[in-house]
């Protein structure tokens, strides 16, 4: 049987990304059934990583619609968790896992010990073997325990190995030898029994002398009755560059009595991008996912950052990028449809919609004057993202809708909507149905949102009314 994609029950999870859905996703894939959907389906989760300034806006929306899991991006690394000896700072990490549960998503937690990102107190420190020991278990038992009960899997060991298969000559091993690794998972282990504990690698994919040191490490620790519950492989592709003996590989390491994870998904190119590369890499995302999904044990699949925007290759490989699954404009591209596709859903890109109205509509509109909205806003210095919801609280269904309502002071721009068309003219603003979200029955709600610029103040707007008729306003 799969492993259980997410923790609690799956039923409430997909009813919680339902309703998720319309508050928040770009009009381009509004239809479209979201990938959390679709994998928790497959009994996998599907991920991302993400990072503390992401949590607004247009990535904020896409993250917590698209994907059921998140790994920060750095926010759970030593650097930024204990910046000062025994002195933590848990800030960007708690706010990625409260943004987690607001929208139902599980925590990979990366990651506890490892060669980078790790603070100079640390590095330059001079320890000796016994005080870095208990450093490096007090580190790992202070942060398993302040995130105990949100991680459901962590990276306890990041990248130990060398290319040739030999463990990496880092702070770690040099001075603590091999035997680090069993006692940061026992560490683990013992201050949250319920976390599945990683050791998570790249360029381990196939088979190679890399993945052979690391699947001989796994095989001893097992055998020795460390607690091992898994194996990550970043997957941190070149284009047409998957392994063939992926899925294989990943079997083995399974064999061997672990889940194994895909965590740190992306493939990059060189940019510019063009349609060429563009399907290559989306038969390179059609390949991973099959080689996943081609695994029993195999328990989620993790992009590391979703749009090309915010990726890491860039600043790490220079004149190599569009490595996700979004573009820089946050537009999915081949590869987030063949994410799609493998995942059993459509896998081709949504009929634009119609910019005339439906030919359902009807040619009177319904009587206004019995509805409720709900006006959220998360704003920032000079942005904001409104989230607004109508609920028909009438005797009659809605077919066909349209919201106005007014801004009180200050200045804003409307820069993107989301399931409306939202337009400005002067101080007032008109909120129109797309195709797919006219109708709205009797006591059911429907929800759209924009991005928008603003100077000066930004006040809850006033004057809601929907087909001309006032709406109550919470
Ligand atoms: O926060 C500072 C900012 O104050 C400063 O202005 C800026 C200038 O360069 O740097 C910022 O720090 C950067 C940090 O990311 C946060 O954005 C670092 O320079 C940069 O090196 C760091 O890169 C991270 C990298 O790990 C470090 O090794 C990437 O975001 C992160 O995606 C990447 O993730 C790793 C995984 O943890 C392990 N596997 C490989 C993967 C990709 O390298």
């Amino acid at each position: 049987m799969r492993r259980s994609a997410v923790g609690g029950s799956a039923v409430a999870m997909l009813a919680a990304a339902a309703a998720l859905v319309s508050v928040t996703m770009p009009s381009a894939h509004a239809a479209d059934t979201p990938l959390r959907t679709l994998a928790e389906a497959k009994g996998i989760y599907m991920g991302t990583a993400l990072m503390q300034n992401e949590l607004t806006g247009i990535s904020a929306s896409i993250a917590g619609t698209q994907f059921d899991s998140v790994t920060p991006g750095n926010e759970m690394k030593w650097e930024s968790v204990e910046p000062t000896r025994g002195t933590y700072n848990w800030g960007p990490a708690d706010q990625i896992v409260s943004f987690a549960q607001a929208n139902n998503m599980q925590v990979r937690g990366h990651n506890l010990v490892w060669h980078s990102q790790l603070p100079s107190w640390l590095t330059s420190g001079s320890f000796t073997n016994q005080q870095l020991h208990d450093i490096m278990i007090k580190h790992v038992t202070d942060e398993v325990t302040h995130f105990k009960g949100k991680v459901v899997h962590w990276d306890v060991v990041n990248e130990p190995f060398n290319e040739d298969g030999t463990f990496r000559s880092d702070l770690w091993y040099n001075q603590l030898g091999s035997s680090y690794i069993a006692d940061a998972l026992t560490a683990a282990r013992a201050a949250d029994p319920n976390a599945k504990l990683y050791i998570n690698d790249y360029n381990v994919e196939g088979e190679n002398a890399k993945s052979n040191g690391l699947y001989n490490l796994v095989k001893s620790l097992k055998q020795q009755g460390v607690p091992i519950d898994g194996v990550g492989f970043q997957a941190h592709f070149i284009l047409g560059q998957v392994p063939s003996d992926f899925k294989a590989n990943l079997q083995r390491f399974a064999d061997l009595g672990v889940d194994v994870a895909v965590t740190e998904l992306d493939v990059r190119m060189q940019t510019p991008a063009d349609s060429t590369k563009l399907q290559q890499q989306a038969n390179d995302y059609t390949a991973v996912m099959n080689d996943c999904l081609g695994v029993t044990r195999c328990v989620g699949v993790t992009v590391w950052g979703f749009n090309d925007a915010t990726s890491w290759v860039p600043s790490t490989f220079p004149g190599q990028g569009a490595a996700t699954p979004y573009d820089e404009n946050y537009q999915p591209k081949p590869a987030y449809y063949a994410i799609q596709a493998a995942l059993g859903g459509n896998g081709t890109p949504p009929t634009t919609p119609p910019t005339s109205p439906p030919t359902t509509q009807p040619s009177t509109p319904p009587p206004g004057g019995n509805c409720a909205v709900t006006y959220g806003v998360n704003q920032w210095n000079t942005g904001f993202t409104a989230n607004i919801t109508v609920k028909n609280t009438g005797s009659a269904p809605i077919s066909g809708w349209t919201l106005t309502w007014n801004q009180a002071s200050g200045t804003q721009t409307v820069t993107q909507a989301w399931n409306a068309t939202v337009t400005k003219s002067g101080t007032a603003y008109t909120a129109k149905n797309l195709s797919y979200n006219g109708a709205i029955a009797v006591g059911a709600s429907t929800s759209f949102g924009f991005n928008a610029d603003w100077s000066g103040s930004n006040p809850t707007p006033t004057g809601f009314a929907l087909n001309g008729g006032a709406c109550t306003v919470s």
